[in-house]
């Protein structure tokens, strides 16, 4: 391959640039020409493209977000939209494309490959919830954000005496919320994928735990549970006595400095996947397993499904009491 293309799409994630910088170095080291697409699938039909250097990516290993921005885009969704991006594309002698992003962007680039544009995707999103892979760029930095805001909530709660309900990102998954919630030992934590009912999984919990003297309370929720937080805190604090405040961390958890697991794990990921195309091996996904780096068929690794730990949710039941 002579020439390929690097875009982020979906949710930012911290370690996406650390991504893009592999992609980019990997590619010009290898003498292979490199864009950046700006604003993901919107720029590939908009031909909205930077042509990319070693030194273009300089300084970016340590930021947060994505130096080429991102979107979520409609009209790629739509047959018009695909058809405009492959003649971009075409137009700019692309041979092969890096998708930096979450599942809804593989189904994007599993799209192009199959009308011809091999795509290889690399997962990011702080949600860890692609199906193929232990891990997801973003997903590291996110969880230690969330450790830090938790212990700072921990502190103004116990102080008062309070509960403090706290509501984490995860639009279809509990992993971040599973594991912030033992890293900061939550007393309840509520996951999509675990069903629960908020009088046995968080009142008598606490009641329990007030038996033995507890006076202040962690409660970790999942954006996905569907529970509303400021309500949740208000049942609460009618039903144990224990005055409550709800926290909805929200984007704050997408942004800052990527940890060192992100940066090396999407340096591994950027510059393996540019070895596929070299290999003119498109239609694939990077994936951790574990600590190696490996690849999928596209189609397949859209097929998989991931369980959650159920083991780590029955420690984090019987510990955090
Ligand atoms: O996919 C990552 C994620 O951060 C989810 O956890 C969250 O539900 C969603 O994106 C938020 O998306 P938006 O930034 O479009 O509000």
């Amino acid at each position: 391959m002579k020439t390929i293309a690097v875009l982020t799409s979906g949710g930012d994630a911290p370690g996406m640039n650390a991504a893009v910088r592999a992609v980019v170095r990997t590619a010009c080291e290898n003498g292979i020409k490199v864009y950046g697409v700006i604003r993901g699938y919107n720029g590939l039909i908009n031909g909205d493209f930077i042509e990319m250097d070693l030194r273009s990516v300089s300084d970016i290993i340590n930021r947060g977000g994505t130096i080429l921005y991102s979107a979520r885009s409609v009209e790629f969704a739509t047959e018009e939209g695909m058809r405009k991006a492959i003649r971009t594309c075409q137009e700019y002698g692309i041979e092969g494309v890096v998708v930096i992003g979450g599942d809804g962007s593989f189904r994007g680039a599993r799209d192009l490959s199959e009308r011809g544009i091999p795509c290889v995707g690399i997962p990011g999103t702080i949600d860890n919830d692609i199906a193929c892979c232990d891990y997801t760029i973003g997903y590291d930095t996110c969880l230690n954000t969330i450790m830090e805001m938790v212990d700072r909530l921990r502190d103004t709660a116990e102080s008062h005496d309070r509960c403090s309900v706290i509501e984490v990102m995860g639009r279809r998954a509990g992993y971040l919320a599973l594991n912030a919630g033992i890293a900061c030992g939550a007393t309840s934590i509520l996951i999509p994928e675990v069903p629960f009912d908020i009088q046995k999984h968080v009142i008598e919990r606490m009641k329990k735990t007030q038996r033995t003297d507890k006076k202040h309370f962690i409660i970790i929720v999942a954006e996905g549970c569907d529970v509303d937080c400021e309500a949740l805190a208000k049942e609460i604090q009618a039903k144990t006595g224990v005055e409550s405040r709800c926290t909805v961390l929200g984007h704050v958890q997408r942004g800052g400095y990527p940890t060192v697991r992100d940066r090396v794990m999407a340096t591994r990921m950027g510059n393996y996947a540019v070895k596929l195309l070299m290999k003119d091996t498109g239609n694939r996904v990077v994936a951790a397993q574990k600590e190696d780096v490996v690849d999928y068929d596209i189609f397949e690794a859209l097929n998989m499904k991931k369980n959650i730990d159920l083991d780590l949710y029955n420690v984090a039941h019987e510990v955090s009491i």
